[in-house]
Parts: C-alpha cells; structure tokens; sequence
C-alpha cells in the first residue's frame, strides 16, 4: 500500500516574534497547539531591528524544542518576505503608548506598521489567509490592516477579544465556585478596551441561567469593571501586560476558527455586517461560531438572533461608540479611505 502523502507544513507569520507575547506563542505553535497535533507547521518571524536579536534567540530555542511539527523558521525583518505564502498571520507587534504619545499620535504610529503588513499579505498571502491581530488598540489596527488589504475578505481579519471572553468566563466561574467548562454562552461585544461588555444575558452554568445565579448589584459593580479591566489589573500585579494568557487566547481564536466551534460560540473581533446595531465595517466583538476547515467559507459567523435589552443596549452602544470615534480619527489620518 503506497504511503499517505504527508500534509504539506501550514505557515505562520508571527510579527513581534521577539516579543513577550512572541516567547510564550511560539512554543504553543510549534507544539501542535494551534493547528492541531498533526499539522506541520513553518514559522516566519517579523521583527524590527529592535527586536531582531530577541527573535532570533527565541528561533534558536526552538530549535533545540526538537518540535518533529515543525518545518522551518525564518526571522526577517521585511514584511514582504515574511507574508509571502502566509496561512496564518497573527499580527502581535505594535507600537506601545510612550510618554507624552497622544491617542492620535498612537494610531499614527501603528497605522505606520498595519498599513504596510496589510498591503504585504494582500500581495502574498494565501487565497484562505486568515489574520489575527493582537497588538493595541487591536480591532482599529486590523481596520487599518484590512483596508490595505482590499483584494482580501474583510472577514479574513479579525481582532483579538477572545482573551476578553476567557476572562469573562473565568471569573464568572471563580464566583460560582464552579468548573470553567461549566460555563456556556458568555459574549464580549464591542472594543478591545475597558469600553468592553462582558455580557452575561445568554450565559448558562451547567444548564441555569447565569442572571439566576448572580445579582444584579455584583453583575454591575463588580463583575463587568473586573473583566473590562482586567488588562490594567494585570499590567498593575506583574508589572507588565498580559503575555502568557494572551498567547493562549491567540491559540484558542485561531484553533476553534480553523477546526470549529462545535456546539458553542466564543467572542472574536470581527467585521460587523450591521448585526445587533454595530455600523458595517467596524470591527467588533460579537458572538460567534466557526465551521471545521472545509466545511464552511472560512469566515466566523455572527450569531444571531439574540435579544438585547435595555441593560446590553447601553453597554454595547458605548463600546461601538468607542470604534466608530478610532474609525473616525484613522480616517482623518489618511489610513483608511474616506
Ligand atoms: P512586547 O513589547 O514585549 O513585544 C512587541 C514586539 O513587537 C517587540 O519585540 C517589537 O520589537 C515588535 N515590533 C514593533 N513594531 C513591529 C513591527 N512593525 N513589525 C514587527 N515587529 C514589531 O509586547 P507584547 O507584550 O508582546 O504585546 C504585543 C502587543 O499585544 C501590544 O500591543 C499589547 O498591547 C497587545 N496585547 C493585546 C492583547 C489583546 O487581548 N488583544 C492582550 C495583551 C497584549
Ligand atoms: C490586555 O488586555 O491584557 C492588554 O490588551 C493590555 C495592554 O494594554 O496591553
């Protein structure tokens, strides 16, 4: 019997590969973790010169993981080289806020880095690319990265709020005392920012109904402020930003959008058809399910058909208010069309 021909290595471009998100995402990607334990995987890291010895150090340390997943890694500094052929991209290096940044100064400097790796992977990549972006302000720099891109879907962009969503479901679990997999349902609409609503109206613990298991007074003051600040919480305790659950976010969006949601949704960043409210072309958390690879377009699905009350209304409109103000800015900046 001849030989199942072996599958072909799948790559993945991770930008901001020397980074601390870098060093702990990696390992998971060449592990399996993200793809699946039989998908072989090519890795090519961006970085700038800042950042290239780290990466590169980050390379060799891969090496000696002797991962039998992994095929190949390539560390450059040319966007061009490193989207060509890419499967995967997932866009975490950006430019941080530094002293005396304002928030236009901000977007101007990270519309200086999505602009040019968009029109890089609209050049070369993959006709089924799917992009992840992870670095902030993270669902305006995909806007920005999309707009360069416009030979690729809008869909094929996404932004990262699934950290946002474990966050949510986890500390909704720590105040149940329950298990994490007891929890179903729970969404992150809106912008990856404390604008954020962790929404609890379509959750379930083991089959009840989260808002009969909570009150109202801690679902307000306690639960949606600790989840929407969570960012800052963890910036305060470590002395630094989230990395290690950032990376495992970043697996968790990318792995159920490639092999399916099964029976449950999650919470992504992704283009807004105008559903539940959210101005077209913005790119907002909602709920959403995948298909497995093969058996839909490749693009998440909103899920629809939820009721939004009055509560919900509010809180979704502010975050959404919130993309369409950094929507506006970009555009007065020239990154994206008028
Ligand atoms: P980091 O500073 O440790 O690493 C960022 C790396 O990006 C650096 O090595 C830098 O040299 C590199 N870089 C900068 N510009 C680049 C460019 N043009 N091309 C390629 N590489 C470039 O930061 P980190 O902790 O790894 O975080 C990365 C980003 O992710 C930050 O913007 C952070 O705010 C964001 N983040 C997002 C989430 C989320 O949930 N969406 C969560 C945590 C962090
Ligand atoms: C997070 O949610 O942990 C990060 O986006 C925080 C940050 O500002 O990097």
């Amino acid at each position: 019997v001849p030989a199942a021909t072996p599958p072909q290595p799948v790559t993945v471009t991770v930008t901001g590969a020397g980074g601390q998100i870098g060093y702990s995402l990696l390992f998971r990607i060449a592990s399996g973790q993200l793809l699946g334990r039989d998908v072989p995987v090519r890795l090519r890291l961006l970085e700038i010169p800042a950042g290239r010895r780290a990466a590169e150090g980050t390379a060799l340390e891969l090496q000696d993981g002797a991962f039998p997943l992994l095929h190949g890694i390539d560390v450059t500094e040319d966007a061009t080289a490193a989207f060509d052929g890419v499967d995967i991209a997932l866009l975490v290096g950006a430019r941080p806020r530094g002293p005396g940044m304002e928030r236009a100064d901000l977007l101007e400097a990270n519309g200086a880095i999505f602009g040019p790796q968009g029109a890089a992977i609209n050049a070369g990549a993959a006709d089924d690319v799917r992009v992840l972006v992870v670095g902030n302000p993270a669902n305006t720099n995909a806007l920005i990265a999309s707009a360069a891109a416009p030979d690729v879907p809008p869909e094929r962009f996404t932004a990262m709020t699934r950290l946002d969503h474990n966050r949510a479901v986890a500390q909704l679990a720590a105040h149940l005392h329950v298990p994490v997999r007891s929890v179903d349902g729970v969404i992150v609409w809106g912008n990856h920012s404390a604008s954020q609503y962790p929404d609890l109206s379509h959750a379930t613990v083991d089959g009840r109904p989260a808002t009969e298991l909570v009150d109202e007074r801690w679902l307000a003051d306690e639960y949606i402020p600790r989840v929407a600040k969570r960012g800052a919480e963890i910036i305060e305790v470590r002395g630094s930003s989230s990395a290690a659950s950032a990376a495992s976010a970043a697996i968790d969006h990318v792995h159920d959008w490639v092999n399916g949601t099964g029976d449950r949704w999650t919470s992504a960043g992704v283009v807004s058809d105008g559903s539940y409210g959210v101005p077209e072309g913005l790119i907002s958390s909602f709920p959403v399910r995948s298909a497995p690879s093969g058996a839909g377009d490749g693009a998440w699905q909103i899920v629809q058909g939820l009721t939004i009350d009055a509560f919900s209304r509010e809180r979704i409109d502010r975050s959404v208010a919130e993309l369409v103000e950094e929507r506006e800015a970009v555009r007065a900046l020239g990154l994206i069309p008028a």
